[in-house]
């Protein structure tokens, strides 16, 4: 019996409701290859913040970092700004764990109806740079109510940071088919954009065995609609990354598919592993909401841990349910709860030899 330490965050919203789903799931499979769970329930939330006035106690990233990993289930609700929960919570968990790629595989299981008329080959995997970028507190707000009122806002992109991602998509490419197609937008962005590209091409030079190309974000945004099979492994910054990886999903059915890892590769803090979706509050409390994204993220929780085994099962589990039965979600047009769909997929699960 192998154990391992996991730190639960359902956070707000759906992530109330697909994180359970994800547990019993990982549950099933434990039991079945050898695997022990013992689970530390967090209740950090925007509830929490508006009883307590923070998103989690002062000593939150301490009390994570002892844990193998952290499920999370999504952050953010109506009634506490975006930028307050966001950055209080998610955003330093993953730039204090050094987290800074952020998989986010996509495909289109058979069975289910992407909205492109040709989805066919779509296999494709986002490497998004989670730690810098867009995302900075650098910046500022001036005469706020006056004619002149202004907000300033940099990106921070560095050699370490755009290197190490660079680097952890050709090797991953390397692994795969091959590919890497990097997002950039170096036509209209003058200082930072240029130099990702320049680090790219450096890097590319040491993976002669990878082919790569760059593709300024708008072209690259047309063509993931246009020839989705094309592709393999993209990189892009972390706003890029952001935008590609709910657009790739939304090809691949449903933003409720799509799974996320958030990876210290170096293994120095745990990774932490969360659907790419966020909270929903449009269908919170109906039970309807599509657990694969949480429970695919268990997944790349299950292969990060050293079971890849354990990880493949659930994910052939949730392509046996889609291809061989109409269970799933309404918004892969189906009536199913979340319950219904979790339990059908731990029925074949388990009857998987
Ligand atoms: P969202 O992903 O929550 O919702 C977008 C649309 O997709 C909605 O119509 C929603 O109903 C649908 N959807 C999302 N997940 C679904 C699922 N599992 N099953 C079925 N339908 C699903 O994005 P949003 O509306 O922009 O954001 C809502 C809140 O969540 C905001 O506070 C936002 O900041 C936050 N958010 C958090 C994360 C995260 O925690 N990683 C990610 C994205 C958004
Ligand atoms: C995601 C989310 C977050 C991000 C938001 C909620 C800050 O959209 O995980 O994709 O942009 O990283
Ligand atoms: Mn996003």
């Amino acid at each position: 019996m192998t154990k391992h330490s996991i730190a639960v965050i359902p956070g707000d919203g759906i992530g109330h409701e697909v994180t359970p789903a994800a547990l019993e799931v990982l549950d099933a499979v434990g039991a079945a290859h050898g695997i022990e769970f013992s689970r530390t329930p967090l209740d950090w939330s925007c509830e929490t913040y508006l009883r307590e006035g923070a998103m989690m106690p002062d000593d939150g990233l301490e009390r994570l970092r002892g844990h193998d990993a952290v499920l999370l289930g999504a952050v953010g609700f109506p009634g506490v700004a975006d930028h307050v929960s966001l950055w209080g919570l998610l955003i330093p968990i993953r730039r204090a764990f050094r987290q800074y790629v952020n998989l986010r595989p996509v495909r289109v299981f058979d069975g289910i109806d992407s909205p492109l008329r040709d989805a066919r080959g779509i296999d494709l995997v986002v490497v998004r740079e989670n730690s810098e970028g867009e995302y900075s507190e650098i910046g500022g707000r001036m005469n706020r109510g006056f004619p002149d009122e202004m907000a300033v806002q940099q990106a921070v992109f560095t050699r370490t940071g755009v290197t190490r991602v660079v680097d952890y998509a050709f090797t991953l490419a390397g692994q795969r088919r091959g590919r890497v197609t990097s997002a950039t937008k170096s036509n209209g962005i003058v200082h930072t954009l240029p130099f990702w590209d320049e680090l790219v091409a450096e890097r590319a030079a040491s993976f002669p065995d990878v082919a790569w190309e760059q593709e300024h974000i708008d072209a690259l945004a047309a063509k993931l609609v246009l020839r989705p099979g094309h592709f393999d492994v993209i990189v892009g910054s972390n706003l890029f990354g952001d935008i590609l990886s709910d657009l790739a999903a939304a090809v691949g059915g449903s933003i409720g598919i799509a799974p996320s890892a958030n990876l210290n590769p170096e293994r120095e803090f745990p990774s932490m592993f969360e659907p790419v979706h966020g909270s929903a509050p449009d269908i919170v409390g109906r039970g309807i909401a599509n657990p694969i994204g949480a429970i695919w993220s268990a997944a790349l929780m299950l292969d990060h841990l050293g079971h890849p085994e354990a990880g493949r099962r659930v994910v052939a589990a949730i392509a046996d349910v889609l291809a061989n039965s109409d269970v799933r979600t309404p918004d892969l047009g189906g009536s199913a709860s979340t319950q219904e769909f979790t339990e059908e997929l731990i029925r074949r699960l388990k009857g998987a030899a």
